[in-house]
């Protein structure tokens, strides 16, 4: 297969980057593989070169500027002029805001949104001059609707949003052929959830609809080759995003009532579980790309999703109610 080009992926150890990685290997790309954990690293670049491509790791903490900028040097000196980056890292705690550490939340906001801006800082600073490249910043539904437990998350996914339409207009701004793009996925199953960091006593799970990482990674790649402005994964997701953005006061009622229990399963855990928010996990072994719900995974046809339907419906009318009745509140106190 004729080779495409060079790319680079932030978070490639594990989950949505391992897949999205092991994808851009099939179409014909190399891959350099940022993220810390070495175990998953290696075998992340050993699927690569089994997919055809060199591969390039490269352990780095994306939460620091200097190592990003390091790693894409790098890159360039034994892979080449670099044609794509994809900012996919993340790092994350799952808990109500009164209970998350000064400390967690800033490096959650430090991996997950600043990551992303120094990835697009380094890779601009390659591609600009030479008037051509991709970068993809991966995002999320929680770019557009708040919910409970993951104000870290959401906090720093609306933030990469903001970020990535301020750069997108100063590169069209100067005419650039640089593409920036975004790609807002839906709840994939990756090993986030057996590692994010949390106070919750009960193992945190991606609310259904589940998608695996594999339909994650080909819409990344699609984007990767097509630079289409943005993307949003999944008819449900769609919705959701629709529904953050047109009605923010209904999103808010639906998120405080369905997405509290349906973010956790009734396995329990100890909330001091370790966590890799500070520090890679893999400790000698591979996590890999899918986490621990293939049997709830399928996206929106998933037999879980299906079962979970009524009572869908159900907390859809309550959250509903509960907008028309605040509104009316609201109404006859200002009278
Ligand atoms: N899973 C979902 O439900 C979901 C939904 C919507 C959007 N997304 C988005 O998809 C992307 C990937 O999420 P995921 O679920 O695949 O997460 P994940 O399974 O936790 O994988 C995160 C990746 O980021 C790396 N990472 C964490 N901290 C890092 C740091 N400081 N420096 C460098 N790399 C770091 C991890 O490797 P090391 O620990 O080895 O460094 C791992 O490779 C994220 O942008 C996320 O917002 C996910």
């Amino acid at each position: 297969m004729t080779r495409r080009g060079v790319t680079v992926v932030t978070g490639a150890s594990a989950g949505v980057g391992r897949a999205t990685a092991r994808a851009l290997a099939g179409r014909g790309f190399d891959v350099a593989l940022l993220a810390r954990g070495e175990a998953g690293l290696e075998a992340a670049a050993e699927e690569v070169r089994a997919a055809g491509g060199r591969a390039l790791s490269v352990p780095t903490d994306v939460a620091h500027y200097d190592q990003v900028e390091a790693a894409a040097g790098r890159v360039e000196d034994e892979l080449g002029p670099i044609d794509a980056w994809v900012n996919d890292a993340m790092a994350t705690v799952f808990a109500p805001v009164w209970e998350v550490s000064p400390d967690d939340f800033r490096r959650a906001i430090e991996v997950t949104l600043l990551g992303q801006v120094w990835g697009t800082k380094v890779a601009l600073a390659r591609m600009r001059p030479r008037d051509r490249g991709s970068i993809v910043n991966v995002g999320s539904a929680l770019a557009f609707i708040g919910i409970p437990l993951q104000s870290a998350y959401c906090s720093a996914k609306f933030a990469c949003r903001g970020f990535f339409e301020s750069t997108r207009a100063e590169l069209l701004h100067e005419g650039s052929h640089v593409r920036l793009s975004m790609v807002h996925l839906p709840a994939v199953n990756t090993p986030q959830f057996d590692w994010g960091a949390t106070t919750v006593d009960r193992h945190p799970q991606p609310v259904p609809p589940i998608y695996q990482p594999e339909i994650a990674a080909e819409r990344i790649v699609e984007t990767v080759l097509d630079g289409r402005r943005a993307r949003v994964v999944g008819s449900w997701n769609k919705l959701l995003v629709a529904a953050g953005s047109l009605f923010p006061g209904y999103g808010n009622q639906y998120a405080a009532i369905a997405a509290w229990s349906s973010q956790f399963t009734s396995r329990p855990i100890s909330p001091d579980r370790p966590a890799n928010l500070h520090a890679p996990l893999d400790g000698g072994s591979d996590a890999g790309a899918h986490g621990s719900f293939d049997d709830k995974a399928g996206g929106f046809w998933a037999p879980s999703f299906l079962r979970s339907l009524p009572q869908t419906a159900k907390n859809a009318g309550t959250a509903l109610s509960r907008t028309v009745a605040e509104k009316r509140r609201r109404l006859s106190a200002d009278r």
